[in-house]
Parts: C-alpha cells; structure tokens; sequence
C-alpha cells in the first residue's frame, strides 16, 4: 500500500464508449488524484464523425496507458484501490468492450471488486465531484451526442426519465447541422464558436415543442429545416452568412432545451437543476438557463467542461455511489450498447 488508503474509497473509474480513452482516481467521492483523456477527435474529424471500428482500434492501443498513467500520477498502484468501475453502456460496442474487458482483467488481478457504470448515470454524476452540498430531490437535463433526457433524481440511484428525444440528440443535431455548414467535428464546440460573430435572430428556425403537455424532445425537424434553407440556397446560388445560421440554430436548441426544462421544473417543484452531457458545456445554454432560473428561486449547477464531455472522473464519481451501496458487478459483465435509464 502506496499511502495510507486503508480508510479511504479508492476508485479508478475507466471510460472507453465513444471516442474518449480515459481513467481516474478519485479518493473518498470527491478528491481526484488524477485524470487522463486520450481522445481521437483528431483521428476521427477527417472522416467528419466517429468511425467506430477505429475507435476501438485505438482504445486498445491507449488503454493499458492512459490507466498506467492514472495510477502513476495519483502515485497509487493497482494495491491501493477499493474497486475499479468501468462505462459498460450505452455506446460503441467495440469501444465499450475495450474498457469491460480491461477493467475485468485488472480488478479481476487486482483483487477488488467490479463496478459497472450507465454512462448516461455517470453524465450527471459529474455534478457531485464539484458539488458536495446537492440535495434530492434533483431534476437533470441530460445533453450529449446521443441523449437527450429530463430525469428526476429522487436519490442515489433512483431515477424517473420525463422526457427524451424522440429522434436526434442535440448534440447530434448540433454536430449534423456543423457539418452541413462545413465545419470541424465535434460540431457543438464549433457551432458555439462561430455563433459568435452571428445574428441569432437572422433565420427563424422553427421551435419543435411536440404535444403542450410533453417532456419529450425532437430536433431531427429543426435539423431538416436548417439543411433545406442551406439547400435551396445553394440551389439558387445564394450564399448565406454561416455565423449567422450557426447563432440562429444554436438560439433555436437552447430555446426548446430551457423551455421544456422549465416544464419540468414546474411540474415536479424541484428547486436545483443539474445540467449534464456534452451540450451542458455550451456557453448561451449555461447562461440563458442561469437567468432563467435565477428568478425562479431554483439552483442551476453544471461541471466544468472538461467534465461535461465524455471522461473517467465521472466514471470515478458514478462508482463511487455505487461503492457505497456494495453494488458490485459479475465477472460476467458484458457490454451493453443500448443500455438505457428506465
Ligand atoms: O457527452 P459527450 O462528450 O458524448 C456523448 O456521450 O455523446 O457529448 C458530445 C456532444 C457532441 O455532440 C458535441 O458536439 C457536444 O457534445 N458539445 C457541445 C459543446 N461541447 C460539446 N455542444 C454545444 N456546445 C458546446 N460547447
Ligand atoms: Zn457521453
């Protein structure tokens, strides 16, 4: 034993779903010793998205380091640790098993116990590694490139979805329309970037709201609607103002997002929203969500960035709780790419 540790939770939380090779050590829930990302975003940007047969390529190569890594910054060896808690859904088949397997072989040689992480879970975990004072009940707006959810947080493991999208994510809408409008991948970041220079009153998209009572969410008409301007403006020979198409669809997501979150929080009277996902790092969403709720008396909380995108320390954060419960998974943990929140 390296410290101390016998009194403390030592998790080493593994990320591997998507496109993120990531570990972390996270003492007691809330003190992180260490976090390594390895991410492909430039591996995968010249095909303009994921290609998961190279992700999971790639987490082989990086996995065994970037856990190495972990370890040696937190200046901790495979003996200090609690348990080792690992992404086994949704995502990449091929990407989640990279981590199932490893994380297995590890705590398996290791001699300690398996936690088996909902990624989606672990999204808004990422709020209790920087947040120790939250209180249940909790509402979140789950955002990512594959998500789109409304989740009352009753407590620790407890969760009711209200609403979820019924098509695209909204970061699949972002990353499709940045695309079309030729920019980089991941598009959200680039959206928010060039969105900047633009008019977000210039084009006005339409807003899909779906039946007056429903939580649920669909962006895939929005995207279609910026797509067929994009068209036949090109079909005519136009050329439309990119920053400003970009600050009008961005306005657009925002718009819906905050709306349907504010319905939310009506009908349940939760006082604190956790935002969560990829999308949670957008910059209008964080602050037309802060004005919004700050006159409503309710708490608007969100990670830092680097723990809104996909990442270990939230893997960490997730098993933790889990820890705790003496919620433990089998040998026989396997991948689950479809892997929900019910
Ligand atoms: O949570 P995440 O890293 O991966 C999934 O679990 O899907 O989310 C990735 C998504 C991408 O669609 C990306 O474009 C979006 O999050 N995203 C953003 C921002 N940063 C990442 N969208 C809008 N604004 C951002 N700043
Ligand atoms: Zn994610």
């Amino acid at each position: 034993m390296t410290e101390n540790l016998k009194s403390e939770v030592v998790i080493l939380g593994i990320e591997t779903s998507c496109d993120e090779t990531s570990a972390a050590v996270l003492l007691n829930g809330t003190d992180l010793r260490s976090h390594v990302i390895s991410s492909q975003i430039t591996t995968h940007q010249k095909y303009g998205g994921v290609v998961p047969e190279i992700a999971s390529r790639e987490h082989s190569l990086h996995f065994q380091p970037v856990v190495q890594q972990a370890l040696d910054e937190a200046g901790l060896t495979f003996g200090d640790l609690s348990a080792i808690a690992v992404t086994y859904g949704p995502g990449l088949v091929g990407s989640l098993l990279v981590g199932v397997s490893g994380a297995k072989a590890m705590a398996y040689g290791a001699g300690v116990p398996l936690i088996g992480i909902n990624h989606l879970e672990a999204h808004i975990y990422a709020n209790f590694l920087e947040h120790r004072d939250l209180e249940f009940p909790l509402l979140a707006l789950l955002v990512s490139g594959g998500h789109s959810h409304l989740i009352l947080f009753e407590a620790h493991g407890q969760y009711k979805v209200l609403g979820r999208t019924r098509d695209d994510a909204a970061g699949e809408a972002l990353d499709k329309v940045a695309r079309t409008l030729g920019l980089a991948y991941p598009g959200g970041p680039q959206i928010q970037r060039v969105a900047q220079e633009g008019d977000a009153q210039a084009y006005a998209f339409p807003r899909a709201m779906l039946e007056p009572d429903s939580l649920d969410f669909s962006f895939s008409g929005m995207k279609s609607a910026v797509l067929n301007t994009l068209n036949s403006a090109r079909m005519r020979g136009e050329t439309l103002s990119v920053p400003d198409i970009a600050a009008s669809f961005q306005q657009a997501v925002v718009d819906v997002l905050v709306r349907k979150a504010l319905m939310a929080l009506e009908r349940t009277d939760v006082k604190t929203l956790l935002l969560a996902g990829g999308v949670a790092a957008n910059k209008l969403l964080r602050e037309t969500l802060d004005q919004s709720l700050s006159v409503r008396g309710v708490r608007l909380v969100y990670p830092s960035p680097i723990y809104c995108t996909d990442n270990g320390a939230m893997i960490a954060t997730a098993g933790y709780y889990h820890y705790l419960e003496g919620d433990f998974a089998p040998w026989t943990l396997n991948a689950v790419p479809g892997l929900n929140l019910t």
